[in-house]
Protein backbone atom coordinates (compact mmCIF):
# COMPACT_ATOMS: atom_id res chain seq x y z
CA UNK A 1 0.00 0.00 0.00
CA UNK A 2 1.69 2.79 -1.26
CA UNK A 3 -0.51 5.09 0.18
CA UNK A 4 0.29 4.44 3.49
CA UNK A 5 3.14 5.25 5.61
CA UNK A 6 3.89 1.96 7.02
CA UNK A 7 3.91 -1.29 5.81
CA UNK A 8 1.93 -2.94 9.05
CA UNK A 9 -1.15 -1.10 7.14
CA UNK A 10 -3.62 -2.01 5.00
CA UNK A 11 -7.05 -2.76 3.42
CA UNK A 12 -9.05 -6.21 3.86
CA UNK A 13 -11.72 -7.30 1.93
CA UNK A 14 -14.59 -4.95 3.34
CA UNK A 15 -12.30 -1.92 2.14
CA UNK A 16 -11.41 -1.35 5.35
CA UNK A 17 -7.84 0.19 6.87
CA UNK A 18 -6.13 -2.17 8.70
CA UNK A 19 -3.43 -2.38 11.16
CA UNK A 20 -1.59 -5.63 11.98
CA UNK A 21 -4.06 -7.74 10.33
CA UNK A 22 -6.71 -5.91 12.73
CA UNK A 23 -9.79 -4.15 11.29
CA UNK A 24 -10.14 -0.02 12.32
CA UNK A 25 -13.68 0.20 11.60
CA UNK A 26 -14.41 -3.18 13.62
CA UNK A 27 -12.17 -1.89 16.64
CA UNK A 28 -13.67 1.65 16.44
CA UNK A 29 -16.82 -0.20 16.75
CA UNK A 30 -15.94 -2.83 19.80
CA UNK A 31 -14.08 -0.34 21.84
CA UNK A 32 -15.14 2.97 21.07
CA UNK A 33 -13.09 6.15 20.14
CA UNK A 34 -11.03 8.12 20.54
CA UNK A 35 -9.18 4.78 20.40
CA UNK A 36 -4.87 4.42 20.10
CA UNK A 37 -4.25 0.99 18.53
CA UNK A 38 -0.92 0.00 18.77
CA UNK A 39 0.55 -3.26 16.74
CA UNK A 40 2.62 -5.49 19.03
CA UNK A 41 4.53 -7.11 15.81
CA UNK A 42 5.41 -3.71 14.93
CA UNK A 43 6.94 -2.71 18.07
CA UNK A 44 8.74 -6.31 17.98
CA UNK A 45 10.45 -5.52 14.23
CA UNK A 46 11.51 -2.90 15.17
CA UNK A 47 12.89 -3.18 18.52
CA UNK A 48 14.55 -6.37 16.52
CA UNK A 49 16.20 -4.06 13.68
CA UNK A 50 17.91 -2.00 16.53
CA UNK A 51 19.44 -5.05 18.73
CA UNK A 52 20.09 -7.06 15.60
CA UNK A 53 22.15 -4.30 13.53
CA UNK A 54 23.55 -3.74 17.05
CA UNK A 55 24.78 -7.20 16.85
CA UNK A 56 25.98 -7.35 13.09
CA UNK A 57 27.91 -3.57 13.40
CA UNK A 58 28.87 -3.76 16.74
CA UNK A 59 29.24 -7.27 17.79
CA UNK A 60 26.56 -7.20 20.39
CA UNK A 61 28.52 -5.74 22.98
CA UNK A 62 24.94 -3.04 23.61
CA UNK A 63 22.07 -2.63 24.91
CA UNK A 64 18.83 -0.83 23.41
CA UNK A 65 16.94 0.59 25.99
CA UNK A 66 13.38 1.41 24.94
CA UNK A 67 12.71 5.16 25.65
CA UNK A 68 9.22 4.66 27.63
CA UNK A 69 8.38 8.38 28.05
CA UNK A 70 7.64 8.00 24.41
CA UNK A 71 4.72 5.21 24.92
CA UNK A 72 4.12 3.30 28.41
CA UNK A 73 2.36 0.70 30.02
CA UNK A 74 2.50 -2.38 31.40
CA UNK A 75 2.03 -4.21 28.30
CA UNK A 76 4.21 -2.14 26.55
CA UNK A 77 6.89 -2.99 29.41
CA UNK A 78 6.00 -6.62 28.99
CA UNK A 79 6.69 -6.51 25.47
CA UNK A 80 9.99 -5.38 25.30
CA UNK A 81 11.38 -7.31 28.32
CA UNK A 82 10.22 -10.06 25.90
CA UNK A 83 12.30 -8.86 23.22
CA UNK A 84 15.09 -8.77 26.02
CA UNK A 85 15.80 -5.36 25.56
CA UNK A 86 16.46 -3.13 28.37
CA UNK A 87 13.96 0.81 29.04
CA UNK A 88 14.94 3.98 29.75
CA UNK A 89 12.64 5.65 32.53
CA UNK A 90 12.17 9.27 33.79
CA UNK A 91 9.89 9.43 36.65
CA UNK A 92 8.70 7.06 39.54
CA UNK A 93 5.41 6.12 37.14
CA UNK A 94 7.48 5.28 34.86
CA UNK A 95 9.72 3.22 36.58
CA UNK A 96 6.18 1.83 38.87
CA UNK A 97 4.87 1.03 35.48
CA UNK A 98 7.80 -1.38 34.96
CA UNK A 99 8.48 -2.80 38.21
CA UNK A 100 4.65 -3.77 37.88
CA UNK A 101 5.29 -5.72 34.65
CA UNK A 102 8.22 -7.65 36.05
CA UNK A 103 10.89 -5.82 33.92
CA UNK A 104 14.19 -6.72 34.82
CA UNK A 105 15.32 -3.80 37.16
CA UNK A 106 18.63 -4.38 35.97
CA UNK A 107 17.96 -3.76 32.29
CA UNK A 108 16.53 -0.42 33.38
CA UNK A 109 18.11 3.39 33.23
CA UNK A 110 16.81 6.19 35.16
CA UNK A 111 16.70 9.51 33.66
CA UNK A 112 15.35 12.90 34.67
CA UNK A 113 17.06 16.62 34.79
CA UNK A 114 15.69 17.21 38.02
CA UNK A 115 15.17 13.57 40.36
CA UNK A 116 13.71 13.96 43.83
CA UNK A 117 15.77 11.85 46.39
CA UNK A 118 12.35 10.33 47.02
CA UNK A 119 12.75 8.79 43.35
CA UNK A 120 16.44 8.16 43.73
CA UNK A 121 15.83 6.33 46.53
CA UNK A 122 13.00 4.02 44.57
CA UNK A 123 16.21 3.27 41.63
CA UNK A 124 18.57 2.37 44.08
CA UNK A 125 15.82 0.14 46.10
CA UNK A 126 14.91 -1.46 43.26
CA UNK A 127 18.22 -1.86 41.72
CA UNK A 128 17.93 -0.24 38.41
CA UNK A 129 20.56 -0.79 35.83
CA UNK A 130 21.72 2.12 35.80
CA UNK A 131 21.24 5.85 36.88
CA UNK A 132 21.77 9.20 34.53
CA UNK A 133 23.33 12.13 37.01
CA UNK A 134 22.61 14.68 35.54
CA UNK A 135 23.90 17.55 38.12
CA UNK A 136 26.74 17.82 41.03
CA UNK A 137 23.67 18.23 43.39
CA UNK A 138 21.94 15.34 42.18
CA UNK A 139 25.73 13.14 42.25
CA UNK A 140 25.40 14.16 45.93
CA UNK A 141 21.82 13.69 46.90
CA UNK A 142 22.15 10.37 45.53
CA UNK A 143 25.90 9.28 47.51
CA UNK A 144 23.74 10.15 50.34
CA UNK A 145 21.01 8.08 49.26
CA UNK A 146 23.42 5.13 48.20
CA UNK A 147 25.31 5.29 51.81
CA UNK A 148 21.61 5.28 53.86
CA UNK A 149 20.99 1.92 51.99
CA UNK A 150 24.37 0.66 51.94
CA UNK A 151 24.80 0.07 48.12
CA UNK A 152 26.94 1.27 45.33
CA UNK A 153 24.71 2.14 42.39
CA UNK A 154 26.04 1.86 38.61
CA UNK A 155 25.37 5.39 37.26
CA UNK A 156 25.92 7.21 34.24
CA UNK A 157 26.95 10.78 33.58
CA UNK A 158 24.68 13.04 31.62
CA UNK A 159 26.74 15.02 29.36
CA UNK A 160 26.11 17.92 26.96
CA UNK A 161 28.02 16.84 24.00
CA UNK A 162 28.01 20.57 22.15
CA UNK A 163 25.98 19.42 18.84
CA UNK A 164 22.47 20.95 17.81
CA UNK A 165 20.89 18.42 15.90
CA UNK A 166 17.41 19.83 15.81
CA UNK A 167 15.50 18.78 12.22
CA UNK A 168 17.43 18.20 9.21
CA UNK A 169 21.09 20.23 9.94
CA UNK A 170 23.71 19.65 12.40
CA UNK A 171 25.98 22.72 13.78
CA UNK A 172 28.78 22.26 16.42
CA UNK A 173 27.84 24.85 19.24
CA UNK A 174 30.25 26.35 21.28
CA UNK A 175 27.96 27.46 23.50
CA UNK A 176 25.33 25.16 25.19
CA UNK A 177 21.99 26.19 26.34
CA UNK A 178 20.20 23.22 27.73
CA UNK A 179 18.93 22.03 31.31
CA UNK A 180 19.95 18.51 30.40
CA UNK A 181 23.83 17.51 31.52
CA UNK A 182 27.32 17.93 32.59
CA UNK A 183 28.62 20.54 30.05
CA UNK A 184 31.85 19.90 28.49
CA UNK A 185 33.70 22.65 27.33
CA UNK A 186 33.70 24.48 31.11
CA UNK A 187 34.94 21.77 32.71
CA UNK A 188 31.71 21.03 34.75
CA UNK A 189 31.40 17.02 33.07
CA UNK A 190 35.34 16.48 34.00
CA UNK A 191 34.61 17.77 37.40
CA UNK A 192 31.99 15.33 38.14
CA UNK A 193 33.80 12.17 36.92
CA UNK A 194 36.70 13.29 39.59
CA UNK A 195 33.91 13.42 41.86
CA UNK A 196 32.33 10.11 41.20
CA UNK A 197 35.18 8.46 40.99
CA UNK A 198 36.70 9.85 44.32
CA UNK A 199 33.39 9.29 46.25
CA UNK A 200 33.27 5.70 46.46
CA UNK A 201 29.69 5.50 46.60
CA UNK A 202 28.77 5.19 43.06
CA UNK A 203 30.29 3.44 40.08
CA UNK A 204 31.15 5.16 36.93
CA UNK A 205 29.88 2.63 34.59
CA UNK A 206 29.10 5.58 31.24
CA UNK A 207 28.96 8.45 29.59
CA UNK A 208 25.54 9.53 28.49
CA UNK A 209 24.57 11.78 25.28
CA UNK A 210 21.16 12.61 24.08
CA UNK A 211 21.37 15.07 21.02
CA UNK A 212 17.78 15.81 19.89
CA UNK A 213 14.63 13.98 18.78
CA UNK A 214 13.14 12.88 15.08
CA UNK A 215 16.47 13.49 13.76
CA UNK A 216 16.91 13.23 10.05
CA UNK A 217 20.74 13.16 9.37
CA UNK A 218 23.82 10.85 10.72
CA UNK A 219 25.98 12.64 10.91
CA UNK A 220 24.95 14.70 14.38
CA UNK A 221 24.98 11.07 15.77
CA UNK A 222 28.18 10.32 14.44
CA UNK A 223 29.85 13.40 15.36
CA UNK A 224 28.54 13.40 19.56
CA UNK A 225 29.94 9.63 19.47
CA UNK A 226 33.22 11.15 18.06
CA UNK A 227 32.97 13.92 21.03
CA UNK A 228 31.86 11.51 24.02
CA UNK A 229 35.08 9.09 22.69
CA UNK A 230 36.96 11.87 22.58
CA UNK A 231 36.11 12.80 26.29
CA UNK A 232 36.54 9.38 27.57
CA UNK A 233 40.07 9.52 26.49
CA UNK A 234 40.70 12.50 28.16
CA UNK A 235 39.35 11.07 31.11
CA UNK A 236 41.62 7.64 31.02
CA UNK A 237 44.84 10.01 30.11
CA UNK A 238 44.18 12.50 32.78
CA UNK A 239 42.23 10.24 35.89
CA UNK A 240 43.55 6.57 34.55
CA UNK A 241 40.50 5.56 34.22
CA UNK A 242 38.64 3.64 31.41
CA UNK A 243 34.52 4.38 31.40
CA UNK A 244 33.25 1.19 30.32
CA UNK A 245 29.90 2.46 28.81
CA UNK A 246 28.59 4.85 25.76
CA UNK A 247 25.26 5.78 26.17
CA UNK A 248 24.22 7.38 22.76
CA UNK A 249 20.63 8.07 23.72
CA UNK A 250 17.84 8.08 21.32
CA UNK A 251 16.52 10.59 18.44
CA UNK A 252 16.25 8.41 15.44
CA UNK A 253 13.71 10.34 13.16
CA UNK A 254 10.66 8.76 11.29
CA UNK A 255 8.40 8.71 8.76
CA UNK A 256 5.46 10.92 9.90
CA UNK A 257 4.03 12.14 5.95
CA UNK A 258 4.49 9.89 2.96
CA UNK A 259 6.71 12.63 1.48
CA UNK A 260 9.30 12.03 4.79
CA UNK A 261 12.57 10.13 3.82
CA UNK A 262 13.91 8.66 7.01
CA UNK A 263 17.64 6.71 6.85
CA UNK A 264 16.50 2.95 8.23
CA UNK A 265 18.11 2.80 11.45
CA UNK A 266 20.63 0.22 9.97
CA UNK A 267 22.66 3.06 8.51
CA UNK A 268 22.80 5.23 11.97
CA UNK A 269 24.40 1.88 13.63
CA UNK A 270 26.40 0.93 10.85
CA UNK A 271 28.27 4.38 11.02
CA UNK A 272 28.10 5.26 14.44
CA UNK A 273 30.12 1.82 15.01
CA UNK A 274 32.22 2.74 12.71
CA UNK A 275 32.97 6.21 14.52
CA UNK A 276 33.10 4.66 18.10
CA UNK A 277 35.68 1.97 16.69
CA UNK A 278 37.58 4.35 14.83
CA UNK A 279 37.91 6.23 17.67
CA UNK A 280 38.64 3.66 20.39
CA UNK A 281 41.66 2.84 17.98
CA UNK A 282 42.67 5.99 17.64
CA UNK A 283 42.48 6.87 21.67
CA UNK A 284 43.48 3.27 22.61
CA UNK A 285 40.72 2.65 24.26
CA UNK A 286 38.33 -0.73 24.63
CA UNK A 287 35.42 -0.42 23.00
CA UNK A 288 33.03 0.20 25.41
CA UNK A 289 29.67 -1.24 26.01
CA UNK A 290 27.09 0.82 23.75
CA UNK A 291 23.41 2.09 25.04
CA UNK A 292 20.90 3.12 22.68
CA UNK A 293 17.66 4.86 23.84
CA UNK A 294 15.20 4.86 20.71
CA UNK A 295 11.39 5.67 22.19
CA UNK A 296 9.67 7.13 18.99
CA UNK A 297 10.90 4.84 16.52
CA UNK A 298 9.96 2.17 18.38
CA UNK A 299 6.51 3.22 19.10
CA UNK A 300 5.05 5.88 16.58
CA UNK A 301 5.07 3.66 13.53
CA UNK A 302 3.18 0.89 15.60
CA UNK A 303 -0.06 3.11 16.68
CA UNK A 304 -2.63 5.24 15.12
CA UNK A 305 -5.51 6.60 16.77
CA UNK A 306 -9.26 6.58 15.61
CA UNK A 307 -11.90 9.03 15.88
CA UNK A 308 -15.21 10.14 14.64
CA UNK A 309 -15.96 12.43 12.76
CA UNK A 310 -18.70 14.84 14.56
CA UNK A 311 -19.27 18.23 13.08
CA UNK A 312 -18.23 19.49 9.98
CA UNK A 313 -18.09 23.05 8.58
CA UNK A 314 -17.26 24.46 5.09
CA UNK A 315 -16.24 28.22 5.53
CA UNK A 316 -16.42 28.99 1.71
CA UNK A 317 -13.13 30.58 0.39
CA UNK A 318 -11.42 29.71 4.34
CA UNK A 319 -11.61 26.34 4.97
CA UNK A 320 -13.71 23.25 6.28
CA UNK A 321 -13.22 22.01 9.91
CA UNK A 322 -13.96 18.93 10.68
CA UNK A 323 -14.29 17.84 14.34
CA UNK A 324 -13.56 14.60 15.84
CA UNK A 325 -14.64 13.19 19.61
CA UNK A 326 -10.79 13.42 20.56
CA UNK A 327 -7.82 16.46 19.78
CA UNK A 328 -5.53 18.18 22.13
CA UNK A 329 -6.15 15.81 25.09
CA UNK A 330 -4.82 12.74 22.98
CA UNK A 331 -2.41 14.38 20.50
CA UNK A 332 -1.46 17.73 21.94
CA UNK A 333 1.89 17.20 19.46
CA UNK A 334 -0.16 20.12 16.76
CA UNK A 335 -0.53 22.82 19.57
CA UNK A 336 2.81 22.17 21.22
CA UNK A 337 4.82 21.30 17.89
CA UNK A 338 2.91 22.06 14.84
CA UNK A 339 3.49 18.74 13.79
CA UNK A 340 2.32 17.32 10.91
CA UNK A 341 0.16 13.46 10.46
CA UNK A 342 -1.37 11.48 7.69
CA UNK A 343 -4.86 11.01 8.32
CA UNK A 344 -7.30 8.70 6.09
CA UNK A 345 -10.88 7.81 6.38
CA UNK A 346 -10.98 3.94 8.01
CA UNK A 347 -13.80 3.35 6.46
CA UNK A 348 -12.50 3.74 2.79
CA UNK A 349 -8.71 4.36 3.03
CA UNK A 350 -8.19 3.58 -0.50
CA UNK A 351 -10.63 6.23 -2.36
CA UNK A 352 -8.95 9.25 -3.67
CA UNK A 353 -8.11 11.57 -0.94
CA UNK A 354 -9.66 14.74 -2.66
CA UNK A 355 -10.28 17.48 0.13
CA UNK A 356 -8.05 19.21 2.31
CA UNK A 357 -9.25 19.88 5.90
CA UNK A 358 -8.53 21.26 9.43
CA UNK A 359 -9.26 18.15 11.67
CA UNK A 360 -10.11 20.15 14.58
CA UNK A 361 -10.49 18.77 18.77
CA UNK A 362 -13.17 19.12 20.89
CA UNK A 363 -11.63 21.53 22.97
CA UNK A 364 -12.63 24.61 23.99
CA UNK A 365 -9.67 25.99 22.68
CA UNK A 366 -8.91 27.38 18.95
CA UNK A 367 -5.84 25.86 19.05
CA UNK A 368 -7.04 22.55 19.51
CA UNK A 369 -6.39 20.64 16.25
CA UNK A 370 -4.54 17.45 14.70
CA UNK A 371 -3.85 19.02 12.10
CA UNK A 372 -4.70 21.84 9.37
CA UNK A 373 -4.52 21.16 5.60
CA UNK A 374 -4.69 17.48 5.74
CA UNK A 375 -5.54 15.71 2.53
CA UNK A 376 -8.36 12.71 3.38
CA UNK A 377 -11.13 11.42 1.68
CA UNK A 378 -14.75 13.35 2.29
CA UNK A 379 -16.15 12.45 5.84
CA UNK A 380 -18.60 13.86 7.27
CA UNK A 381 -20.44 13.06 10.59
CA UNK A 382 -20.31 9.60 11.82
CA UNK A 383 -17.43 8.68 9.84
CA UNK A 384 -14.30 7.29 11.78
CA UNK A 385 -11.21 8.74 10.53
CA UNK A 386 -7.20 7.03 11.40
CA UNK A 387 -4.37 9.64 12.13
CA UNK A 388 -1.15 7.82 11.67
CA UNK A 389 1.62 6.83 13.13
CA UNK A 390 0.52 8.54 16.75
CA UNK A 391 2.21 5.27 18.57
CA UNK A 392 4.51 7.73 19.97
CA UNK A 393 4.24 11.08 22.52
CA UNK A 394 0.43 10.99 22.52
CA UNK A 395 -1.18 8.68 24.72
CA UNK A 396 2.11 9.32 26.84
CA UNK A 397 1.55 13.29 26.45
CA UNK A 398 -2.48 13.00 26.88
CA UNK A 399 -4.16 14.78 29.52
CA UNK A 400 -7.56 15.43 30.94
CA UNK A 401 -8.26 19.04 29.57
CA UNK A 402 -11.72 20.06 30.01
CA UNK A 403 -12.18 16.79 32.42
CA UNK A 404 -12.43 14.44 29.69
CA UNK A 405 -11.65 10.76 29.78
CA UNK A 406 -8.11 9.77 28.20
CA UNK A 407 -8.99 7.15 25.88
CA UNK A 408 -8.47 3.08 25.88
CA UNK A 409 -5.26 1.82 24.36
CA UNK A 410 -5.85 -1.74 22.19
CA UNK A 411 -3.13 -3.62 21.21
CA UNK A 412 -3.30 -5.58 17.60
CA UNK A 413 -1.99 -8.72 16.99
CA UNK A 414 -2.15 -10.79 13.76
CA UNK A 415 -5.58 -9.81 13.63
CA UNK A 416 -6.42 -10.12 16.89
CA UNK A 417 -6.88 -7.21 19.35
CA UNK A 418 -6.48 -6.71 23.12
CA UNK A 419 -7.11 -4.15 25.77
CA UNK A 420 -4.09 -2.40 27.43
CA UNK A 421 -5.48 0.44 29.01
CA UNK A 422 -9.32 0.75 29.72
CA UNK A 423 -11.10 3.67 28.53
CA UNK A 424 -11.24 6.43 31.74
CA UNK A 425 -14.92 6.40 32.99
CA UNK A 426 -16.38 9.66 34.43
CA UNK A 427 -15.55 8.33 37.86
CA UNK A 428 -11.78 8.18 37.05
CA UNK A 429 -12.15 11.76 35.86
CA UNK A 430 -13.02 12.63 39.48
CA UNK A 431 -11.28 9.68 41.18
CA UNK A 432 -8.82 11.74 43.26
CA UNK A 433 -11.49 14.60 44.25
CA UNK A 434 -12.50 14.89 47.47
N1 LIG B 1 16.80 9.34 25.74
C1 LIG B 1 16.65 10.53 26.33
C2 LIG B 1 17.54 10.90 27.41
C3 LIG B 1 15.62 11.40 25.94
O1 LIG B 1 15.47 12.57 26.53
C4 LIG B 1 14.73 11.00 24.91
C5 LIG B 1 13.64 11.86 24.47
C6 LIG B 1 14.93 9.73 24.32
C7 LIG B 1 15.97 8.94 24.74
C8 LIG B 1 14.04 9.21 23.22
O2 LIG B 1 14.10 9.99 22.08
P1 LIG B 1 13.34 9.52 20.74
O3 LIG B 1 14.03 8.29 20.24
O4 LIG B 1 11.94 9.24 21.11
O5 LIG B 1 13.48 10.69 19.83
N2 LIG B 1 7.61 15.15 23.14
C9 LIG B 1 8.43 15.29 21.97
C10 LIG B 1 9.66 14.42 22.04
C11 LIG B 1 10.49 14.66 23.28
C12 LIG B 1 11.68 13.75 23.39
C13 LIG B 1 12.30 13.86 24.73
N3 LIG B 1 13.40 12.99 24.97
C14 LIG B 1 7.60 14.99 20.73
O6 LIG B 1 6.41 14.70 20.86
O7 LIG B 1 8.10 15.08 19.61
Amino acid sequence: MSEFISENLGVNSQGHLTIGGADTVALAKEYGTPLYVMDEQKIRDTLRRFHESLDRFYHGRSLVCYASKAFSCKEMCRIVASEGDGLDVVSAGELYTAIKAGFPMEKVGYHGNNKTTEELRMAVENGVGHIVVDNLPELRRLEAVAEELGKVPDIMLRIKPGIDAHTHQFIMTGQIDSKFGFALETGEAFEAVKEALSCGRVKLSGIHCHIGSQIFGIDPFEAAAGVMLDFAAKVKKELGYEIPGLNLGGGFGIKYLNTDDPQPFENYIERVAKVVKAKCEEHGLTEPFIYIEPGRAVAAPAGLTLYTVGARKEIPGIRTYVSVDGGMGDNPRYILYQSEYEVVSAERPLEERTEKVTVAGRCCESGDLIGENMPIQHVDSGDIIAVLATGAYNYSMSSNYNRVGKPAVVFVNNGEARIAVKRETLDDVIRNDV
